[in-house]
């Protein structure tokens, strides 16, 4: 049974290799993320980040270990089962943000809803509908879903998709949200607003972030530091100056 209030990911003894024969990429001992908390996960490019965040969301299987989420660990669930418990509890904005090309804005950002009974009510609250929700997520992302609106998402620039990934990501307020290399392609002043909003949202939802990225500029922002080293020797932690 999981505990009363587990932790947001508990990693243990992971290993995780593409091929039988191949090296491990990931060797994780330890990581627990307390709920709430927004994890900086860095590392050089080939560390392994991507690979461990879609450890987290299930996407890919460990070699050996488990991965725990919200206290269930992901080798108990089915397949079907593990999908729904995904899309209930995980929001990811991924490096392809996976936008339907001809779906709006709003459709985009509605489809997480789409498949979760739970996250659908908690777009909704006081008698609100999912659709101005996700109209005030566009809007609080700094997306004018007006101005916007009949456009296709292929027609949108990256920052804007960017976007509306991230607004996809939070809709119905999932316990945990992950980032892979959300801010490669801006420039400084952006990256701080992007990390900004984020946050923002983030924090008004209560949920638990982890953030990937090989730029280490943004890690004081965040609460916590963990260090992916090529070939996956876990560095120790860093304590981030805020
Ligand atoms: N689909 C794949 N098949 C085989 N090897 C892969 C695949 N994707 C990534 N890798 C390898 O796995 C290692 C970790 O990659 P990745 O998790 O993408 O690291 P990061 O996100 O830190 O750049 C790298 O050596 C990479 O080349
Ligand atoms: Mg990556």
């Amino acid at each position: 049974m999981p505990a009363s209030d587990p932790a947001a990911v508990g990693v243990r003894s992971l290993r995780f290799r593409w091929r039988a024969r191949d090296p491990d990429v990931l060797a994780l001992d330890r990581l627990e993320i307390a709920r709430g908390q927004r994890v900086f996960l860095a590392g050089p490019s080939g560390s392994g980040k991507t690979s461990l965040l879609s450890l987290v969301a299930g996407v890919l299987v460990p070699s050996s270990g488990t991965v725990e989420v919200l206290g269930t660990a992901l080798k108990t669930l089915s397949a079907a089962r593990w999908d729904a418990f995904r899309t209930r509890h995980i929001g990811m904005v991924f490096q392809m943000f996976n936008l339907l090309p001809y779906l709006s804005l709003l459709e985009n950002v509605l489809l997480a809803c789409r498949f979760s009974e739970a996250r659908l009510r908690r777009a909704a609250p006081e008698g609100r509908s999912p659709a101005e929700e996700a109209r005030r997520l566009l809007e609080s992302l700094d997306l004018d879903p007006e101005a916007l609106a009949g456009r296709p998402v292929a027609r949108l620039s990256i920052g804007q998709q960017r976007r509306v990934a991230v607004a996809r990501a939070l809709i119905g307020r999932p316990e945990i949200i992950l980032c892979d290399e959300p801010t490669s392609a801006l420039d400084a002043d952006r990256r701080r607003a992007f990390v900004d909003l984020l946050f923002r949202e983030v924090e008004a939802a209560g949920a638990t972030l982890i953030f990937a990225s090989h730029d280490l500029r943004l890690a004081p922002l965040f609460d916590r530091v963990v260090e992916l080293r090529e070939a996956s020797v876990p560095a120790p932690e860093r304590s981030p100056c805020r």
